[in-house]
């Protein structure tokens, strides 16, 4: 028994020893951001900024690759020839950066991955919401609202992005068992224009739609101001994801949107899981961030959490 007692404080001492010996008087990040063109990834980076500004030992770097993987691709890999001490990125698709995230990893910079996913397993850590469950809620919430029928657009976000391509399986699963009818679908990319120019043509097509179901706020957003220039909003459902104060809850309270999902950034916990690998620390490979649904009658009280 003594003898393991002093076993274990001999391993404490090399331990701390060794944080010692490897500890740094400044820790640089290098944020790899998808684009700032749109307000949740302007509070993404906010997120990260105001987390970070708390600790002085640690400089941040932010790029933004204005929606461009191949301009992603060259950010990443300019991080890591500069030889930054961790790397954040928020990937704007996932096949075209998975290669550049692996190769920080195999020049030993550990990388954390934020709210969109690359593809395999050569990261350090993942963080960000669970789509899927998103969708499902979504999907589940729309099943009620509507009593099971009615005809429905889906506004996907970039299918070449993975919150888009679970928003979507997810929703199809919430729906299932009823009557209701997706009518039109596109991919609006995630992009607002984009959405109000595919609601234009779903509403050209169909005298009939009940809801819209977007893969976040700024598409419902869009999709509303082109149900509202044909004078048709009042007969339509919107539903979106992201619930920004300034925006999708804005939404809701103005009656704009009937519900939103919150899709936290997750930015102030990439900042801790960094400080966790600084200081030696083992991290779980997955950290899976929670929602909440907003509607009418919820929001001033904040919202329900999914359950
Ligand atoms: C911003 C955004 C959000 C969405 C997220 C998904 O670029 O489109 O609106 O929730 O990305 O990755």
């Amino acid at each position: 028994m003594r003898n393991l007692l002093l076993w274990a404080v001999a391993m404490a001492l090399m331990l701390t020893g060794a944080s010692i010996a490897n500890a740094k008087d400044i820790y640089t990040i290098g944020m790899s951001q998808a684009n700032l063109g749109e307000p949740w990834r302007v509070q993404m980076n906010a997120d990260i900024k105001a987390e970070a500004d708390k600790h002085p030992n640690i400089k941040m770097i932010f790029k933004d690759a204005q929606n461009d993987s191949l301009k992603q691709r060259s950010h990443v890999e300019e991080f890591v020839s500069q030889g930054v001490d961790l790397l954040i990125i928020s990937p704007k698709e996932a096949q075209p950066l998975t290669e550049p995230v692996a190769r920080a990893m195999e020049a030993g910079i550990p990388v954390i991955v934020l709210d969109r996913r690359v593809l395999g397993d050569k990261y350090t850590c993942f963080i960000g919401a669970d789509n899927k469950k998103i969708g499902h809620a979504a999907g589940e919430w729309i099943k009620k609202t509507l009593s099971g029928k009615g005809n429905v657009v889906e506004l996907k976000g970039l299918q070449t992005s993975t919150p888009g391509q679970d928003r979507h399986s997810g929703f199809i699963d919430g729906i299932a068992g009823s009557d209701l009818k997706i009518v039109f679908n596109a991919d609006m990319k995630w992009l607002e224009p984009d959405a109000r120019k595919e609601m234009e043509s779903a509403l050209a097509r169909f005298p009939q739609i009940d809801l819209v179901y977007a893969h976040n706020d700024p598409g419902a957003h869009g999709a509303y101001l082109a149900a509202k220039a044909a004078g048709r909003e009042t007969q339509i459902k919107f539903v979106g994801i992201d619930s920004l104060p300034q925006e999708g809850i804005a939404y809701v309270r103005q009656g704009i949107l009937d519900a939103t999902f919150q899709y936290p950034t997750g930015g102030a916990e990439a900042i801790q899981t960094a400080l966790k690998i600084f200081r030696g620390e083992k991290v779980v490979k997955e950290i899976t961030l929670g929602s909440r649904l907003f509607t009418k009658e919820n929001v001033e009280a904040g919202g329900q959490p999914l359950p």
